[in-house]
């Protein structure tokens, strides 16, 4: 495995791969690199000859109270690991190099109607930091296919629209979410659990399943489905913030006849915000 921390050196050794002939597939991350990350760089090497990954902590896409200072960074860690799975290149800019002009400066991308709800609604300005450094990352590396993970639902479908509207010529993949036994998404975010709520973490994955199967019998009052399922959380020692049935595609909320339903959620541990979903 080659890395770069310099674009241009990416793009010299990219440039050689297209005259090869060879597509190029694109894992963008944040590092801190587990199983899911792992099974998605792997889903990219079945669609493309080469695989990129990236390791950039966006700064852009944190809020002012978040976690930017405390997210791990685990470079060498990650890097032994992607090299055991035969990634072909390695990109890790540093902030100068992906905002050169510093980040006010940045000119923004903005996916208007999807970005202010749901983790949006907590986390101002998210998704156009997502967005913007995503938009910024397909123009260095210019794949052919890029693999995003569906556990981050609204990130993945916001992704998929800006694409759309953009004409941008990559094709968007779908990695499944994977768990941990109990259930628990896969996430970086959560080493942040504490040892007491570990054995109830997957309360939110527990309640999202109970929603799907009621969907899946019939049930169609999804305020009601909503209201029972938040409560649950609350039991389990969680505060909600939020869960919703949604048309999968929109993610606006899901009405008496839609096809495509996913019912998506978020709670707060101590230290942790986790996200999950179930497609119906
Ligand atoms: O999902 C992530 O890790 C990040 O949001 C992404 C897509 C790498 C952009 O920084």
């Amino acid at each position: 495995m080659q890395s770069f921390c310099h674009s241009s050196n990416l793009k010299s050794a990219l440039a050689q791969v297209r005259v090869e002939g060879k597509t190029v597939g694109f894992v963008p991350t944040m590092g801190n690199l587990h199983d899911a990350h792992l099974a998605l760089v792997q889903l990219a090497q079945t669609h493309c000859d080469v695989v990129v990954t990236s390791i950039f902590v966006n700064r852009l896409q944190f809020g002012l109270n978040e976690d930017w200072d405390k997210y791990p960074r685990t470079l060498q860690q990650d890097s032994e690991k992607l090299r055991s799975i035969g990634c072909d290149y390695l990109f890790c800019p540093e902030d100068q190099e992906m905002y050169p002009n510093g980040m006010d400066e940045q000119t923004r991308v903005i996916v208007p109607s999807m970005s202010d709800i749901l983790c949006g609604a907590s986390r101002p300005g998210h998704f156009e930091g997502v967005t913007t450094v995503v938009t910024k990352l397909f123009g260095l590396v210019q794949p052919d296919a890029a693999v995003f993970g569906t556990k981050d639902y609204q990130q993945l479908a916001i992704i998929t629209r800006m694409v759309e509207d953009l004409c941008m010529p990559v094709k968007i993949i779908r990695g499944d979410i994977v768990r941990e036994n109990d259930g628990l998404a896969m996430s970086s975010r959560n080493t942040f659990i504490t040892a007491e709520e570990r054995p109830r973490a997957n309360q939110l994955n527990r309640s999202l399943n109970w929603a799907a199967e009621q969907i899946r019998e019939g049930k169609r009052e999804y305020s009601e489905v909503e209201a029972t399922a938040k409560m649950q959380i609350e039991k389990a020692g969680f505060k909600p913030d939020y869960f919703v049935v949604c048309d999968g595609q929109s993610l606006a909320p899901a009405v008496h006849d839609t096809e495509n339903v996913v019912v998506l959620g978020a709670m707060y541990t101590q230290g942790a915000r986790l996200i999950d979903n179930v497609v119906v």
